[in-house]
């Protein structure tokens, strides 16, 4: 199983960015955390981060037929970014939506998540955890 995990902005600095709400792991950390649970599971997890909205969005149309499922923490395009819901809607791949932080206790702005309502599910608050968690999930419902 192929699964695609897609970063996006401002998740390249993760270990510098507000520590004090991120922690203190790299995006290089966390890669290597989710490619080795990926494997674990008989996944082979893609990693790919980018800033742009329309950058993600050909990374979506991209996975097309390459990919058999889909990891996404859009970051904070999740709750505004109507263009990457309906990527997400028209690539017809699997799709989990994953945030570090427990989007629902912080600003009100990010208790709405316009994507996560075009994913399958969404996980939220565990960290780096989320991540494998949602790898876990793609690995139970593709046997
Ligand atoms: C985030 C939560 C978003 O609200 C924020 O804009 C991010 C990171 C998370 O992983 O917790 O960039 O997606």
């Amino acid at each position: 199983m192929r699964v695609l995990v897609l970063h996006g902005p401002n998740l390249n600095l993760l270990g510098v960015r507000e520590p004090e709400i991120y922690g203190t792991q790299t995006l290089a950390d966390l890669n290597r955390e989710i490619v080795d649970a990926a494997a674990g599971f008989g996944i082979a997890a893609t990693c790919e981060q980018y800033n742009g909205e329309g950058q993600i969005i050909e990374a979506l149309h991209a996975a097309r037929g390459v990919y058999d499922a889909i990891i996404i923490n859009p970051g904070a395009y999740a709750h505004y970014s109507y263009a990457i819901a309906d990527a997400l809607r028209s690539i017809g791949v699997t799709v989990i939506e994953v945030h570090l932080t427990n989007v629902a206790a912080r600003d009100e702005f990010r208790r709405v998540s316009v994507t996560a309502a075009a994913c399958r599910g969404s996980i939220s608050g565990l960290g780096s955890d989320g991540y494998v968690l949602a790898l876990r999930s793609l690995a139970e419902t593709a046997q």
